[in-house]
């Protein structure tokens, strides 16, 4: 007896093979009604060492100077969609910490990335998002033509010292992948497919490339840009962060799952509690609570022996199609309820499925330890009859309730309850005497991976001299 309740309190000591009493996402989502395809049912968990993470590297100078200096000049990084470039000469900016850099459309189908300074005397070339012919430097008038090659100068006879051709602008690497423009600032960069597998074998069952971005929000919070990130890579925070959702979202029996070095997932099921809550729901009244998530004209009377994920799809299928004018019909009961969101290194977010159609994006604001820009995108399917406006990003004062931003109305109230936890947690992360975060095996695994990629990607760029930790 005595041994048994001791072995109760002591958590499993091997690594890595403890799971929640429920049963695992696959299990269920095998015997959906219209079933999921296969990239969902895929499992990649593997535990990943990372035990020594120093919470000053969530605040200190020294751990962004080593960022700032190793991670975001070498990383593949989500700068804009396809969609805020449409013409030719079409450009936007994509800064972070000291980094800048013009992304723009040469041709109908070549877009390319310069970075934004002067090879005179390093004047930025272009200060936000416009429509150029080509590039000018204010301070001396020297130019640039559309394709980075250099146009001219004032005074050519007073720089015998170069050449027009020694002029061409540096560029950065892009690629383009589900209408999005990614950027690494490296030239010699892997290219982004081969960084970012499997996601473009994944996606291709959830196109983004035919979305658009119907509402997109940004604020700056304080806190770290790690402290903000992780707390959107684990569902762990789920039941005292938002215990109004455990009814009907299961927080305990995720999908966790870590794809090569730069990719990682997570699947929260839907209409379908957590064991614990399993036994006190049953099934119509599970379909009843969830389509409360739906206008009111969308609603139905729940049948009797109703089975809730597949009659609920159905729900959310018609309330889809008629809200944003786009056939849902072919998607399965998994990718019309659940919650698939994929993450890659460093910073950038892209969800599949149409339950919560969102992108993040996380970047240090102006340099600062303790503050993050961050970013929302809501991105739904492009109508069928082609009508669609880009929107402009609503900048929330900092602190401004997230419920305020237009489109927001219902995911705020999610994003509120993360948002109040955050400068606490940074502030305790600052007041720390511990030498160690606590990081858990399985539900914050992406966490795990996220951190000693960081920690090896500046070894690797900054000669191993210094680690992150
Ligand atoms: S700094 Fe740009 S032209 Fe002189
Ligand atoms: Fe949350």
């Amino acid at each position: 007896m005595e041994k048994e309740k001791r072995d109760n309190q002591t958590p499993e000591k091997q690594r890595g093979i403890a799971r929640s009493k429920g049963s695992p996402y696959g299990t269920f989502a095998k015997a959906d009604r219209v079933p999921p395809p296969p990239p969902i049912l895929e499992e990649a968990y593997e535990w990943i060492e990372c035990d020594e993470i120093d919470p000053a590297s969530y605040s200190s100078q020294a751990s962004h100077d080593l960022e700032a200096a190793h991670l975001w000049p070498s990383s593949w990084q989500m700068a804009c969609r396809l969609e805020h470039i449409p013409e030719v000469g079409d450009h936007t900016l994509y800064e972070v910490c000291n980094l800048s850099i013009i992304i723009v459309r040469v041709s109908v189908d070549v877009v390319k990335a310069y970075h934004n300074s002067c090879l005179h005397r390093g004047t930025t070339l272009v200060e936000g998002a416009g429509n150029a012919r080509f590039f000018q430097c204010p301070f001396h008038g020297w130019a640039w033509n559309l394709d980075g090659t250099f146009k001219g100068m004032t005074s050519r006879w007073d720089f015998p010292q170069v050449e027009n051709s020694d002029l061409c602008l540096p560029q950065a690497s892009v690629a383009l992948w589900g209408g999005f423009v990614m950027v690494n600032p490296d030239r010699t960069a892997p290219p982004f497919e081969e960084y970012a597998a499997p996601l473009t074998e994944h996606f291709a069952y959830f196109p983004l490339d035919d979305r658009y971005i119907s509402y997109h929000a940004s604020q700056v919070i304080d806190a770290n840009w790690k402290t903000v990130q992780e707390a959107f890579l684990e569902a762990y925070h789920v039941k005292a962060t938002h215990p109004h959702t455990v009814r009907f979202a299961n927080d305990q029996d995720c999908a966790y799952d870590v794809f090569g070095p730069n990719v990682s997932r997570i699947i929260q099921p839907i209409a379908l509690p957590a064991e614990p809550l399993l036994s006190r729901t049953n099934e119509s009244e599970l379909a009843d609570m969830v389509q409360r998530i739906l206008p009111r004209e969308d609603r139905q009377p729940v049948p009797e022996d109703v089975q809730a994920r597949g009659w609920l799809a159905q729900r959310f299928r018609e309330s889809f199609a008629r809200r944003f004018r786009h056939d849902y019909s072919k998607d399965s009961d998994a990718e019309m309820l659940d919650t698939f969101q994929y993450f890659v290194f460093p910073n950038f977010f892209a969800f599949a499925g149409h339950a919560i159609p969102m992108a993040f994006r996380f970047r240090p604001w102006e340099n600062d330890p303790n503050r993050t820009l961050m970013e929302v995108m809501l991105l739904h399917p492009i109508p069928a009859d082609g009508n669609y406006e880009t929107a402009e990003v609503y900048q929330l004062e900092p602190g401004a309730p997230w419920v305020s931003a237009p489109g927001f109305e219902m995911f705020g109230i999610v994003l509120d309850q993360d948002m109040a936890n955050l400068p606490r947690i940074q502030r305790g992360l600052r007041a720390a005497t511990h030498k160690k975060v606590l990081f858990s095996d399985y539900q914050e695994i992406r966490l795990r991976h996220f951190r000693s990629r960081l920690a090896e990607v500046i070894l690797e760029q900054g000669g191993k001299k210094r680690s992150p930790l």
